[in-house]
């Protein structure tokens, strides 16, 4: 598994954490999840969710994801601009996908815009293979692309 860089610390997300991974997604999407859907999240059975934060307490990185019967599906991940290209999305990936083995999930599952080059690539350098098109996925009409990772031997 990826290694977080030093100084950083990945734990659960709390309740507390919120007002900054909202703050976070407004400058990273350009539809960002408000603050009270990831609340909303906060208080759902089903959920892994982590966040990275600095020795400061500050806001690095976050991943949420949900279950949906025996896929796990990656909801939500970005990094602060200040620490992409340091592993940190790939170290979250990596844990969500160490959680999925260990409940006996199927895989991994996901949408991206085919716009958000970044991610896509980040995601197919981990394995994820291109599962097909969800058409108007996104509030301004672009099309999702659906990614699935498999567990391995699921
Ligand atoms: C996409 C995003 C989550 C990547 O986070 P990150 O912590 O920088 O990712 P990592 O450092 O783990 O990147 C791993 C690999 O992904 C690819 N990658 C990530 N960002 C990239 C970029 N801007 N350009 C090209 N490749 C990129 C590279 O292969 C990279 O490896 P390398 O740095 O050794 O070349 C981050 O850019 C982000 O938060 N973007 C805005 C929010 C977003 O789009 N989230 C995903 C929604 S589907």
């Amino acid at each position: 598994m990826a290694a977080i860089p030093e100084g950083l610390l990945v734990r659960p997300a709390r309740v507390e954490d919120i007002a900054a991974v909202a703050a976070l997604e407004a400058q990273l999407f350009p539809d960002p999840w408000p603050r009270h859907l990831f609340l909303q999240e906060m208080g759902q059975p089903f959920r892994f969710q982590r966040v990275i934060v600095d020795h400061y307490g500050a806001m690095a990185a976050y991943l949420f994801a949900c279950w949906q019967v025996d896929e796990l599906h990656i909801l939500k991940v970005a990094t602060h601009p200040v620490y992409q290209r340091q592993g940190l999305a790939t170290s979250l990936l990596d844990m969500a996908l160490a959680e999925a083995r260990r409940q006996g999930g199927r895989g991994l599952v996901l949408e991206v815009r085919p716009s958000n080059r970044s991610a896509f690539l980040l995601y197919r350098r981990l394995g994820y293979q291109v599962l097909g098109r969800r058409r108007r996925y996104y509030s301004d009409g672009e099309d999702a692309t659906v990614m699935f990772l498999p567990v391995e031997g699921s």
